[in-house]
């Protein structure tokens, strides 16, 4: 794993518990095991701890295991030597994966202090996915799942060869959740991908539902971008239900780097 100060482009290299370049930019690993590479000028914070808390506390019941389980199988059958999970999170992905080297990069220092506290395997980089701290290609895979994704240093990172896999919400996802708070839900909108370099070489949904308590709507409602669009009175609709069966709708696309 080779990493790049995210001010001059040098190397990092290790020392003690900080990193430095050769113009002695100098970088702190947090006690928690996190490498500290946020800069002011990117200006943003990630998800903060609230949204943090109700998705570990969501994930944590594993409905999304089939997603995780699947995610695993392709990356077995990729046989790939090192993973780059953009948008990490807590590590609920990233930390499940059996894979030599495992670096995991988020904005959100309350997802990376929990995501390096509970998996020390992986490699946690507190940096935007936009100014990536990761060497020109030097990753066999990348994936994205359910964060912005980052066009440009996907290529400038993955190896020639190497994978991309997005995963997001497709159209049903959460649809039983949005009738509930919307007068008029919709389906969501599937992003229009334009990668440069790579070949799409596989594309397909999987789905699954279950049947979720008040707790955990109301976590899985905290974990979305609806939490953020949604007025106090749509919101507090939630509060009357005490059960709901919900859709969760993924799809999953991996593209090689040509
Ligand atoms: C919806 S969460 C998904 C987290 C994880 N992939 C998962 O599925 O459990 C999106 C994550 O992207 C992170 N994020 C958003 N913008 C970012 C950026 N510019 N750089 C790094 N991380 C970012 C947020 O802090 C958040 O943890």
């Amino acid at each position: 794993m080779e990493i790049i100060c995210p001010i001059c482009k040098n190397k990092l290299f290790k020392k003690f518990n900080s990193y430095y370049c050769i113009n002695n930019h100098c970088f702190d690993i947090a006690k928690e095991g996190y490498l500290n590479l946020y800069l002011k000028s990117a200006k943003k914070s990630g998800d903060e701890k609230e949204m943090i808390q109700a998705r570990e506390d969501f994930l944590n019941k594993d409905y999304y295991l089939f997603l995780k389980e699947e995610l695993n199988r392709i990356l077995k059958e990729l046989k790939i030597n090192s993973l780059l999970d953009l948008g990490c999170g807590e590590g609920y992905y990233t930390s499940y994966f059996n894979i030599e080297e495992k670096i995991g990069i988020d904005l959100s220092k309350e997802a990376l202090k929990k995501a390096s506290k509970k998996d020390p395997k992986s490699f946690y980089i507190l940096s935007s996915i936009f100014n990536n701290p990761i060497a020109t290609n030097s990753i066999d895979a990348i994936l994205t799942c359910f964060a912005p994704i980052a066009y440009e240093e996907i290529n400038r990172i993955c190896k020639k060869d190497g994978y991309f896999i997005l995963v997001r919400p497709n159209v049903k996802h959460l649809y039983e959740l949005k009738e509930v708070v919307y007068t008029n839900p919709y389906d969501n909108e599937l992003e229009e991908i334009k990668l440069n370099n790579f070949e799409i070489i596989n594309e397909y949904s999987i789905s699954n539902h279950s049947i979720l308590d008040k707790q955990d709507i109301l976590n899985l409602f905290k974990m979305t971008p609806y939490y953020h669009k949604t007025s106090m009175n749509d919101m507090n609709k939630l509060l009357e239900v005490n059960q709901l069966d919900i859709t969760f709708d993924f799809i999953i696309s991996i593209y090689k780097k040509s």
